[in-house]
Order: structure tokens, then sequence, then C-alpha cells
């Protein structure tokens, strides 16, 4: 079976485009392939590492919406990053041989330290963001690493990495290959990319009053100021939205032609998307709930997940210390 790795770092609550986009790939590829799930911490605390406070918060946080979107601890491990230390293990060993340049050269590392102003990223640690990256996925052996567009040079460095440590020491790495997320466009209720930052987002977590007050406020076509001027749907984010929510296709078509032709109203094509959501959300919803009132069952969930991951991490690491002639005692 095809070993799959993924992790997203815990910087709080996750919103419908994680559901829509990562976590939808995730839960399908629990059913045929041994797929490993980590919340990394380590990865959060390098931009972090300043006030790491609210770390335990939002790994569990993190772990809520995975639950409550279908991620199943029978079917998957599900672990937190810094509770298996053979990530910081391979880390170190991976750290002596990936070339400076290759991390100078990274096109997300000088990315970030522009981007995060407020944050000194010019840190040791930050440097080697995608080391660790491809220590979590080598730590397992992992085939398949299913992520967006945006990790595609980190998954080309973890190959470049295992193919040197490869050379070095004999073949004990398989290259990973990154799966591409299909990724249905959910945009955030102002039109913009769906970002906390921006604080346009629907959350996973919100429950349905808090939906629906946001997609009623939600950016419509900004040609259709009044109610009888016609839209484009494709120039409107909530029809995005009905994109993914509506199963409905003769509903779609009248909406689409109701919205070109001001035949229905901004505010009825709104409601009719709460519906569809409504009735999207409500097992997930549910099983948050569940999850959110078991603390223990959220503990045990992670010492499983951690105990498991670690039979797998510590068969790698008892080679990769063979091979650097620092045979386990
Ligand atoms: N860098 C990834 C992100 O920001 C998170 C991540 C860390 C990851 N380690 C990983 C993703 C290993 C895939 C595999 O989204
Ligand atoms: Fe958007 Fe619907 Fe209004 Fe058309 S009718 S602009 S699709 S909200």
């Amino acid at each position: 079976m095809d070993i799959v790795f993924s992790g997203m770092r815990p910087t709080g609550r996750l919103h419908l485009g994680h559901m829509a986009g990562a976590l939808a790939n995730w839960v399908k590829l629990q059913d045929d392939h041994e797929c490993y799930y980590c919340i990394v911490d380590w990865h959060a605390l390098m931009s972090d590492y300043a006030d790491p406070s609210k770390l335990a918060v939002n790994s569990r946080e993190v772990l809520l919406d995975w639950l409550a979107v279908g991620l199943d601890p029978k079917k998957c491990v599900i672990f937190v990053q810094s509770h298996v230390k053979g990530h910081i293990e391979l880390h170190l060993a991976l750290s002596m041989i990936t070339p400076l340049g290759w991390l100078e050269r990274c096109p997300t590392y000088k990315e970030q330290i522009l981007n995060l102003q407020n944050k000194d990223l010019s840190t040791y640690g930050f440097l080697g963001y995608p080391v660790l990256q491809a220590a979590d996925i080598l730590l397992y052996k992992a085939g398949k690493v299913p992520v967006g567009e945006d990790q595609a040079a980190h998954l080309e460095l973890s190959r470049e990495i295992a193919r040197r440590f490869n050379n070095f020491y004999g073949p004990i790495f398989p290259e990973p290959a990154m799966l591409l997320t299909h990724n249905p466009k959910i945009p955030g209720t102002d039109n913009r990319k769906m970002s906390k930052s921006l604080g346009n987002t629907l959350d996973i977590a919100d429950d349905m009053s808090i939906l629906e007050q946001k997609i009623r406020t939600m950016i419509t076509d900004p040609a259709r100021e009044r109610r009888h001027d016609p839209g484009d749907p494709d120039k409107c984010p909530v029809w995005d939205l009905h994109k993914f929510f509506n199963p409905d296709r003769p509903q779609m078509d009248e909406i689409a032609s109701g919205c070109r032709s001001a035949g229905i109203g901004c505010i009825d094509c709104k409601k009719i998307l709460v519906e569809h959501v409504t009735r999207h959300m409500a097992p997930i919803q549910e099983r948050r709930r569940y999850f959110e009132g078991r603390g223990d069952e959220l503990k045990d969930i992670l010492s499983d997940g951690a105990r498991r991951a670690r039979v797998t991490a510590e068969r790698t690491m008892s080679e990769v210390y063979e091979a650097l002639s620092m045979p386990l005692q």
C-alpha cells in the first residue's frame, strides 16, 4: 500500500477552503492508503517562536476540524509532530547534507521573509523549514504527498535531499511525489482568496447562525447594485459557493439565468445557498461538537497516533543511524 504523508501548521481554526481542498483529498486517501496526517507544531514555531502560547490551543482546534470533516483515526494515523522525536533527529541528520544554497534559493524563503514583516524570520531555524518538511516525509518513506501548488518547491527540495542522502549513504529513502490537490474555488466573503489574515473566512467551526450571517453580508457581483440590475454569476463569490455546495443542477441553471435577467435577487440566491450549506455542514458540525466535549478521547487519539507513527519512525531512524555509522545500542 502506498504511504501518504501530509501536514498542517497549527495556526488556528481551519476554514471551508481547507475543507473543500486539502482535507477532502485527505479523507478520500485514508480509504486506500497508509496515511500519516501530522499537526506540525515545530513548523509553526519556526515563524511564531516569539509567542508560542497559542500552540496547544491551535493544535486542538486543528484536530477538532480534522475529525469534524471525517478524518478517522481508525483509518489513518493522526498525530502531533513534536510527539515523535524522529522528526527532529532526521531533521538534524538531513541538515548536515543540505547545501545552504538550496535553502537560500528556495522561493518560499524570500517570499515569507518579505510577507511576514512583523516577524523576524532571519533565523537559522526558519532557513531550515524545508529540511524539517523533508524529514517529516522521509521519516515515513512516504511516496505520495498531497499538497497544493504552493508546496511544489518544498517537495522538489525533499526529493533532492533524499537523492543526496541516498548517494552518500545508500538507498534508504524513496523520492516522494507530489499529489496535487484538487482545489475547488472557495473565495472569501470579500471575493479575495479565503484567508485568516484577511478576516474573510467561513470556518469549519462556525455554527449555522454565524455562517448565515457571513453569507448574508457577502459581496456579490458589484453590477447588481439594485434588485432590478442584472448580474453575472461568474463575477460573484456566492456563485462559487453554490458550485461547491449546491448539487441541484436544474436549480443552479435557474439561479444563473435568474441572476442574468434580474429574475432572482441576491437575498433569495443566498437563502438557497444557506440551505445547501446547512445540509452539507450538519454532520460536520455535529461531529465537531461531539469531540469538543471529549478532551480525554482527543488525548487518546493523539497518543495512539503518536504510538503508531513512532513504530514506522523508529524503524527508519535505526536504518539512518546505521547508515551514518552511529548504530543504536
Ligand atoms: N509546509 C506545509 C504547509 O505550510 C506544511 C508541512 C509541513 C507539510 N511538513 C509537511 C506538508 C510535510 C506536507 C508534507 O502547508
Ligand atoms: Fe451572486 Fe446570486 Fe446575486 Fe447573482 S443572484 S450576483 S449569483 S448572489
